[in-house]
């Protein structure tokens, strides 16, 4: 894929239809240890042992519609590609975590992207399910929370119009901020 974000709405699509109520996605990027991960943890319906070791082959998927999941195969692609890690710890009925990283200035590591835009579609695509995003730049890192949003707000919907578009331009200054742009 072009775009880590890409891989990201991908894997957190999978916690969304997990029935989690609360998800966790954690980017680190640290350039003293050249690692760049990516953590996504949920607290959906989990995977038997058997499943988690099938879920990276791309011929395995309980979807019906399709014979081939694609998300999880693809993002180990990508990490591995860059000498880097992958691996998903994952309990039936307690939750799932998949965490990856990429060495940070492999040429074949793909941008982050547009990180604003997936975290304003998570949301949009939210059911009953919470959203802590954290992004770690070096020493400086940076928090957005769908409950305290919605303190803030006082508004207990973020998917109107309105509201998707502020977040999407706070996470875009929030991000500049963290690079020193
Ligand atoms: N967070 C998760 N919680 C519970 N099960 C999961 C989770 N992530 C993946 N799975 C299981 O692993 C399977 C494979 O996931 P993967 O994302 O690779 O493909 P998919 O979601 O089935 O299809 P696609 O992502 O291509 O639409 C899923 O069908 C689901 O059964
Ligand atoms: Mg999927």
């Amino acid at each position: 894929m072009k775009e880590l974000s890409l891989h990201i709405l991908d894997i957190v699509q999978n916690s969304i239809k997990a029935n989690a109520s609360l998800v966790e996605l954690t980017i680190v990027e640290n350039s003293a240890e050249n690692i760049l991960s990516i953590e996504i943890k949920d607290n959906g319906c989990g995977m038997d042992e058997e499943t988690v070791k099938n879920v990276v082959n791309p011929f395995f998927t309980t979807r019906t519609t399709r014979k081939v999941g694609l998300g999880l195969p693809l993002l180990q692609e990508s990490a591995l590609r860059c000498n880097g890690t992958f691996n998903i710890k994952s309990e039936k009925g307690v939750g799932t975590t998949v965490y990856c990283s990429f060495e940070r200035n492999n040429i074949d590591r793909a941008p982050l992207g547009d990180i604003a835009s997936t975290i304003m579609t998570i949301v949009n695509s939210l059911e009953n399910c919470e959203f802590i995003f954290k992004h770690i730049v070096n020493k400086k890192d940076y928090e957005f929370s769908t409950t305290k949003i919605k303190e803030i707000l006082d508004e207990d919907n973020l998917k109107s119009t309105d509201i998707l578009l502020w977040i999407k331009e706070y996470i875009e200054e929030s991000t500049k901020e963290l690079y020193n742009i």
